[in-house]
C-alpha cells in the first residue's frame, strides 16, 4: 500500500462537522500536527490516546517539515490538520512541496469551510436568481497584502456576495470600502468561533459592521457574508419551477 502525509480540512470546529474519511485518519493516526489556534481540541481528543499530538502554532515551516518527514520514514501514519478547508489561507502547498522533494505521497481531504456553516445557521442562500450567482471569498489586506486587481474596492463593485476571512482588525476600512457600493442596509452575517462551544453568529446590516466588531472585540476567527441574498425575497429558481423543463423533468 502506498504511505502518504494526509493533510486533512477538519471543519470549522464541531467534530461532527468532520467528514468521516477525516474521522477514519484521526482515528487511526500516530502522530498528528494540528494548528492549535484555530482548532478545538475536542477535534484532537478523537485521536488514539497513544499517538503524539503536535501543535503547530508556534513551529515554523522548516520544523514542522523536518519533523513530518522524520516521524514518516519511522514508518508511523502521519497528519495534518487544517481548520476549515485546507485550500483557503491554509498554507499548505508551501508544506507539500517540502514534503514532494522528499518523494513522499500526499493526499488532501477537504473539509467545510467556515462560511458554509455560518451561511447554514442562517438558512441563507447565497446565490439566489437575479440576486447574485457569485461567491467572493477574501480576505482584507494586512501583513499579507492583496493582488493589486484583487483589491476589496474591485471585488466589491460585483455586489455579489461577499465572504471575508481574516479581516477583523481591518473592519473600518472595509466597512468605508463595502459601504461605496452595497446599500448600508445590506445583511451581513458575523459569526465568532462558528461551532465552537463558545462561538456565535449574529445578523446585522454593513452600516453597523465596524461598531459592532468593536464592541464585541472581535479579531480573531471571525467571519463576515456580506450579501444582498439575505433575507431577500426569493426570485424562484429555474430547477423547480414547472414550466422550465430538464433532464430530470421533462414532463
Ligand atoms: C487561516 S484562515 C483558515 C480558513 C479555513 N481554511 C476555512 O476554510 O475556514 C482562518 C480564518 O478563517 C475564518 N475562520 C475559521 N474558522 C472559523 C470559525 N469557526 N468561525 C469563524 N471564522 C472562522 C476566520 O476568518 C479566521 O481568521
Amino acid at each position: 500500500m502506498d504511505r502518504k502525509i494526509s493533510f486533512i480540512g477538519v471543519g470549522p470546529g464541531d467534530p461532527d462537522l468532520l467528514t468521516i474519511k477525516a474521522l477514519k485518519k484521526i482515528e487511526s493516526a500516530d502522530v498528528l500536527f494540528w494548528a492549535d489556534s484555530l482548532i478545538p481540541e475536542k477535534i484532537i481528543n478523537l485521536s488514539s490516546k497513544f499517538s503524539e499530538k503536535i501543535k503547530t502554532s508556534g513551529l515554523t515551516l522548516e520544523k514542522i517539515t523536518s519533523i513530518m518527514i522524520e516521524r514518516f520514514n519511522e514508518g508511523n501514519t502521519v497528519i495534518r490538520l487544517h481548520d476549515g478547508d485546507p485550500c483557503l489561507y491554509g498554507a499548505v502547498k508551501e508544506q507539500i512541496e517540502i514534503l514532494k522533494q522528499k518523494n513522499i505521497g500526499i493526499e488532501v481531504i477537504p473539509g467545510i469551510s467556515a462560511f458554509q456553516v455560518a451561511a447554514a445557521y442562517h438558512q441563507a442562500e447565497l446565490t439566489i436568481p437575479e440576486i447574485t450567482q457569485t461567491i467572493i471569498l477574501t480576505r482584507a489586506g494586512g501583513r499579507t497584502g492583496m493582488p493589486e486587481k484583487e483589491s476589496l474596492k474591485d471585488l466589491a463593485r460585483h455586489k455579489s456576495s461577499l465572504c471575508l476571512y481574516l479581516s477583523a482588525r481591518h473592519i473600518k476600512s472595509s466597512q468605508k470600502t463595502l459601504l461605496e457600493f452595497y446599500p448600508p442596509e445590506t445583511k451581513v452575517i458575523v459569526g465568532y468561533r462558528v461551532s465552537w462551544d463558545d462561538g456565535w453568529t449574529s445578523l446585522i446590516e454593513l452600516k453597523d459592521m465596524e461598531k459592532f466588531t468593536i464592541k464585541k472585540g472581535l479579531f480573531r476567527t471571525t467571519i463576515f457574508i456580506v450579501s444582498p441574498a439575505i433575507n431577500e425575497v426569493t426570485n424562484r429558481s429555474n430547477l423547480y419551477n414547472p414550466s422550465y423543463k430538464h433532464l430530470f423533468r421533462n414532463k
